[in-house]
């Protein structure tokens, strides 16, 4: 006899003899349920509830009595309440199938973060317990061909390409196991993994290199659960800074290249190490690791030159998405890993940037977005599904705290908050690893060392609010004196913190202007080229686009004029993009195609980048007055034509 069974929430129905499992139910049906063991009992993959809909309510009936099976099951993936094992369980009657996610194949994993794409998961790596028959002396064939002719039969996996280390591996493997094996292969088509017996375990790393910090993801590829994050300083940084300067020291000593090289494959090889460490795995369980960076990163990192990297036309070696054994790139992982390294947009936009571009998802919306990720070379990226243009622009390292007088990198004891009184000018400020303000009780003025990137734009916004620092970027004395605006041979600087004596002065402003004027200027282009006037959203990536406060980048126009509402900063889109790739086929190819119909400007070539960049000196803009954000905070007055400006010697 036959029974109705709807499986949700697909919706996919089908009428089934008595007791067939809901596992071959659902593959019949082309139903979307796990399984790595193929129906033995022993993964856990396949649990599904007793679901209803009208006429058909939910009765645990319907499917048959739990047997040894289930009762007896003990994996790794414990049966939850009210879950049956799919491959188990048999029809008895008319019945409704819920899959929960967990149990889907490909499913996503909703990001904490609110108003974020969820995260698809359908690794590219995946395993399949297999029984493989016997050796017999009437029908002589190899122990592979009976592996992949039992591949074939119970998994449809025909074709496959056999890694050479698997096959050295296999007989023993095969008869260690008792002639059941799990194997790991690749896009359905690379076996490049096996193990004896019944294994349920496939990781993955997802690898963020800054010029500055590394930072890395462990992840289960088969629940796309993070399992370890952790971060380690770039070692290249004993060799330049910046970019510019560790291009010029692989300009300037023949072996710099690999010598760079060498340095940040060593520190993602032990950041591996700490993070399979954390998670009380093995190096061995690394299955897949996925790499984005900015271009010469990128490059360094996979042994690429980045000489060319240094000048115009700043060609890249590939713009293409790469993958690479992990063992070439010197990453101690399980042998048959390999590397995923995002494609790259052009020369100064990166696979950091294709990254964020895959975390954001600006070309999914109709909303025009502006997408910066801020650092000493800021990546931009605007538009909508219809278009997507993108460009660098030549910041600096001021928003690093690095050309400011007293700055810092973002590191405890750094200022990173500002508040100035409008009318007295004395200054309150939040120090990186103190909980109180500086005018609270119990704040240490002793542990005070510097001032950060998101501290000086804070400062400097708020002077401008206060007056001090006119749209000119000068900073003039009030005209009732003040301790805290003291002269400096020609110009005038604001005291900040006496002791230790921490001061903006005239030059960290014009560093920061330079810096706030070259990513206005870059975003300007980009709107120009996209034919607009305004953006609808503005997300800030990267660390230190998290530390801004979106306020203050509008006051001192490091960003066109925008609902503040819709300014946002974005986390790590980077290494969450990184992390999408790593665990998604399909998120790898929405940004291999993506990538490819980005429009990239060049702002080094672009007449207009100059003309954008004079008018983004003041603060905020020149010509632009800010109308949106002049409903929330009141902007000081601008000099009007022809005014003349009070000078220090009026
Ligand atoms: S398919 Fe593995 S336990 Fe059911």
């Amino acid at each position: 006899m036959t029974r109705q069974v709807v499986f949700s929430p697909s919706g996919r129905r089908g009428a089934f003899p008595e007791g067939t499992t809901v596992l071959d139910a659902a593959r019949a049906l082309g139903v979307d349920l796990d399984s790595v063991c193929g129906g033995r009992g022993i993964c856990g993959r396949c649990q599904v509830v007793i679901g209803s809909r009208p006429g058909v309510e939910a009765r645990a009936d319907r499917l048959s009595e739990p047997g040894p099976t289930e009762t007896d099951y003990q994996g790794r993936r414990p049966l939850g309440q009210g879950h049956r094992l799919g491959c188990a369980a048999r029809i008895v009657e008319d019945v409704v199938i819920d899959v929960p996610p967990d149990s889907q194949v490909h499913r996503q994993v909703v990001r904490k973060r609110a108003g974020v794409a969820a995260l698809p998961v359908d690794p590219v790596v995946r395993l399949h317990y297999v029984e493989v028959p016997e050796p017999d002396l009437a029908s002589p064939t190899g122990d592979l061909e009976r592996l992949l002719g039992a591949l074939e039969q119970e998994w449809g996996l025909g074709g496959l390409v056999v890694d050479p280390p698997v096959l050295r591996i296999l007989q023993a493997t095969l008869r260690q196991g008792g002639w059941a094996v799990t194997v790991a292969v690749r896009q359905g088509r690379d076996l490049f993994g096996i193990w004896p017996g019944f294994r349920d375990l496939a990781l993955g790393v997802a690898f963020d290199v800054g010029s500055t910090t590394i930072a890395g993801h462990l992840c289960d590829l088969l629940t796309g659960a993070v399992l370890a994050t952790n971060g380690a300083m770039n070692p290249q940084i004993g060799f330049g800074e910046d970019l510019m300067s560790r291009v010029s020291y692989v300009m300037m000593n023949q072996d710099g290249a690999s010598r760079l090289t060498e340095v940040v494959r060593g520190a993602l090889d032990e950041l591996l190490g700490e993070l399979v460490t954390e998670a009380a795995v093995d190096r061995g369980d690394v299955l897949e690791l996925s790499l984005v960076g900015n271009p010469i990163m990128h490059h360094l990192v996979l042994g690429l030159d980045p000489r060319e990297l240094g000048t115009a036309p700043f060609a890249l070696a590939t713009t293409s998405a790469l993958d690479t054994p992990a063992s070439e790139l010197g990453l101690h992982a399980h042998g048959g890993a390999r590397v995923y390294s995002l494609p790259c947009v052009a020369g100064h936009v990166g696979a950091d940037a294709a990254g964020a571009v895959l975390s954001e998802g600006p070309h999914r919306g109709v909303r025009l977005q502006l997408l910066v990720d801020v650092g000493t070379n800021a990546e931009l990226v605007l538009g909508n599904h219809d278009r997507l243009l993108a460009a660098s622009s030549p910041t600096g390292p001021a928003f690093e705290g690095a050309q400011i007088s007293s700055g810092q990198r973002a590191a405890p004891g750094a200022i990173e908050r500002v508040r100035v009184d409008r009318s007295t000018l004395h200054p309150r400020f939040s120090v990186i690893g103190q909980d109180v303000w500086s005018d609270e009780a119990g704040f240490d003025f002793g542990a005070v060392t510097g001032i950060c990137g998101s501290g000086i734009i804070e400062a400097i916004a708020e002077l401008h609010l206060a007056g001090v620092v006119d749209t000119d970027g000068v900073i003039r004395p009030p005209i009732e004196p003040s301790s805290r605006v003291v002269a400096s041979d020609r110009t005038y600087s604001y005291v900040l913190c006496s002791e230790p004596l921490i001061e903006v002065t005239q030059n960290d402003v014009r560093a920061v202007q330079l810096a706030k004027a070259a990513l206005h200027a870059g975003a300007r282009l980009l709107m120009d080229h996209y034919g607009v006037e305004q953006v609808d959203e503005i997300r800030l990536a990267g660390a230190f686009g998290s530390h801004i406060d979106p306020l203050y980048a509008m006051v001192l126009g490091m960003i066109p004029d925008c609902d503040l509402e819709q300014v946002s900063a974005a986390g790590n889109a980077a290494g969450v993009g990184a992390m999408m790739a790593l665990l998604s086929g399909v998120a790898r190819t929405e940004i291999e195609e993506v990538a490819r119909v980005i429009e990239k400007v060049e702002t080094a070539v672009e007449p207009r980048f100059q003309e954008h960049f004079v008018a983004a000196l003041a603060i905020p803009h020149k010509t632009d007055p800010y109308p949106l954000l002049s409903e929330l905070v009141e902007l000081p007055p601008r000099p009007q034509p022809g005014e003349r400006r009070r000078r220090r010697s009026d």
